[in-house]
């Protein structure tokens, strides 16, 4: 790891992240989409062209790292190694792109021994550059993250928080029952009685909101190491934890596909006891 100059990849993957950016603006509302797993599971011909702009030439400038995307993935086939690797969503926030709501971004991170070292997580939308590199801080453009920081009299508590989540492409069976469930608790008066909760409709975008401390946590079950592997360097950076979206997870793997993002600040370990215990059952992907 030592001689990877992490500068170097952070400075090429931003330049990507803009280009990634212009190709995805010039495709608003021109777009026809289609199905994958079923009709809430979405793509468009623009995911799999800005993956194809970025494996090209992430290979050409960097042919000894490998490369890991959401369009190529192959399941059972595909795995993440110890290798240096750089993970990618060409368009997280897929739906948000269909739509025209302006939170889809391009999420590129770079692993060594499967853990996050380089993140650059782009919304062209509204221009937000999110980077980081290991031991060097988190950035939203030229801002030190996080944004917020609460004042020291509010702690992270469950009680007080806002809390990110997703329905997800799965609409039937355990999983969705488990996410239901856990939020009907959480938001109860007599159970977690959190502030709110909200859905950005991507999961880089929900977490690098955890790493400004724009919202408390970020929960999430069934999605993807390329969805995560970015943000999770510029949460850590920040300052926050990543722990798993199941009881008891405290060192999640990349490809846990169950997570819980949550801010830094004290308070933290306890906070993520108490929400571990409103979880209903068990996510399993
Ligand atoms: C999805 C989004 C969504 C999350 C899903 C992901 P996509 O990614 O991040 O917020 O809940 O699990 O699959 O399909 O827009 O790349
Ligand atoms: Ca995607």
């Amino acid at each position: 790891m030592s001689d990877i100059d992490l500068v170097e990849v952070r400075d090429y993957l931003v330049l990507l992240a803009l280009e990634a950016g212009d190709l995805i603006t010039s495709k608003t509302g021109k777009t026809t989409y289609d199905d994958k797993a079923n009709a809430v599971d979405l793509v468009t011909e623009t995911d799999a062209a800005v993956e194809l702009l970025v494996s090209k030439k992430l290979k050409e400038r960097f042919p000894d790292f490998e490369f890991m995307g959401e369009e190529s993935y192959v399941p059972g086939v595909t795995k993440l190694t110890d290798k240096p690797t750089f993970v990618v969503d060409p368009i997280d926030g897929t739906t948000n792109f269909i739509h025209s709501f302006p939170f889809s971004c391009t999420s590129l991170g770079f692993t060594i021994n499967r853990k996050p070292v380089v993140g650059v997580v782009y919304n062209p939308f509204l221009k937000l550059m999110y980077t980081a590199i290991k031991g060097y801080g988190a950035f939203l453009n030229d801002q030190h993250l996080p944004l917020r920081t609460p004042p020291a009299d509010v702690s992270l508590t469950l009680q007080t928080a806002l809390i990110a989540v997703e329905w997800g492409t799965q609409r039937s069976g355990t999983n969705y029952k488990v996410k239901t469930d856990t939020f009907h608790k959480l938001a109860a008066a007599d159970g977690g009685f959190i502030h709110g909760f909200r859905s950005l409709g991507s999961a880089a975008m929900n977490t690098c909101a955890v790493a400004a401390g724009q919202v408390d946590a970020y929960w999430e079950g069934g999605c993807y190491a390329w969805d995560v592997a970015a943000a999770w360097i510029i949460l850590e950076e920040a300052g926050g934890r990543m722990v798993g979206g199941n009881p008891g997870i405290w060192e999640p793997a990349v490809d846990e596909r169950v997570y819980l993002a949550v801010r830094g600040g004290e308070g933290a370990e306890k906070f993520i006891s108490d929400f571990w215990d409103n979880i209903v059952g068990k996510l399993e992907y």
